[in-house]
């Protein structure tokens, strides 16, 4: 039994992506942080971010970010690098207010892509909000090292895996065709600059090849989140698993389905329908 199901959430973490991609940075806070309580909000029904534009996503994140704190957070994950990418200011300012601490995707891949790379030669892999918005290129100049960027947008593969369709011949084309210019790049490591893509990983891999180094953001965020709340004295220290629960905007059962087999933990029961709107 877990503490939930004896009486409720304690204070949550709270995460925020538009639908099961932030599921892949969820899972590393459940492997790193089992004693946390977590409330994730999939914004389903405006999914997805990537290809909207930057005002849209402003005031969509915004007006999310705000009902989450509505709910207790103790923390906030923003497991989605559109919504960092375009709308990361706009989400600070709301938290601080709530006076609740933010963790975003973004910094810490770049780091780790910045410090591995042999080459120097660094793809990412990202939505045209992500790309369009240079925020990969600002957080990887910052570091100081010279690196060749090439970045590629993906207009079509996070909706791919969001609908949970099959990944059958047509895919691996278009998959084929986003590797391309990572290829003739010749990169060394790839960001996987979308929480959706880590789902695919293998055929990335497989498409580019064993010498290319994948980064993505999960096991880093789950630290900076352990790091931020030890900081802040609010880190649990319970031993008892805790709950992790879900607000979704959009049609509840294909999450459930597409969230089940991607999280490999049941979302059934635990998953709550809202509207969310200002
Ligand atoms: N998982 C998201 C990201 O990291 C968004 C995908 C989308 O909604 O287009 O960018």
């Amino acid at each position: 039994m877990t503490r939930a199901s004896e009486g409720g959430l304690a204070r949550p973490i709270g995460f925020i992506d538009s639908g099961v991609g932030g599921l892949t940075v969820l899972h590393e806070c459940l492997v790193s942080l089992p004693g946390e309580d977590f409330l994730y909000l999939g914004d389903s029904d405006y999914f997805p971010y990537g290809t909207k534009t930057v005002d849209e996503l402003r005031e969509r994140v915004g007006i999310v970010t705000s009902f989450l704190l509505e709910r207790g957070v103790k923390m906030l994950v923003v497991a989605c690098n559109s919504a960092t990418a375009t709308a990361g200011e706009e989400i600070a300012r709301i938290a601080a207010g709530a006076g609740v601490p933010v963790v975003t995707v973004i910094g810490p891949e770049s780091e780790i892509a910045a410090t591995i790379t042999e080459t120097g030669r660094v793809g990412v892999l990202a939505t045209p909000a992500t790309v369009s918005s240079g925020a990969y290129r600002a957080a990887l100049d910052r570091l100081g090292r010279p690196l060749t960027v090439t970045e590629v947008a993906a207009p079509d593969l996070a909706p791919l895996i969001q609908e949970g369709s099959p990944f059958d011949e047509g895919v691996m084309d278009m998959v084929r065709s986003y590797c391309e210019p990572l290829k003739r790049a010749e990169i060394d490591t790839l960001v996987l600059g979308c929480t959706h893509y880590p789902l695919v990983a293998p055929m990335l891999q497989r498409l580019l090849g064993r010498d290319v180094r994948l980064v993505t953001a999960g096991h880093a965020i789950a630290a900076a989140v352990q790091r931020t709340l030890a900081a802040d004295g609010s880190l649990s220290t319970e031993r008892q698993e805790g709950d992790y629960r879900f607000l979704v905007t959009g049609d509840l059962d294909s999450f459930v389905e597409v969230g089940t087999r991607f999280l490999q933990l049941p979302l059934a029961g635990r998953i709550e329908s809202v509207s969310v709107e200002r």
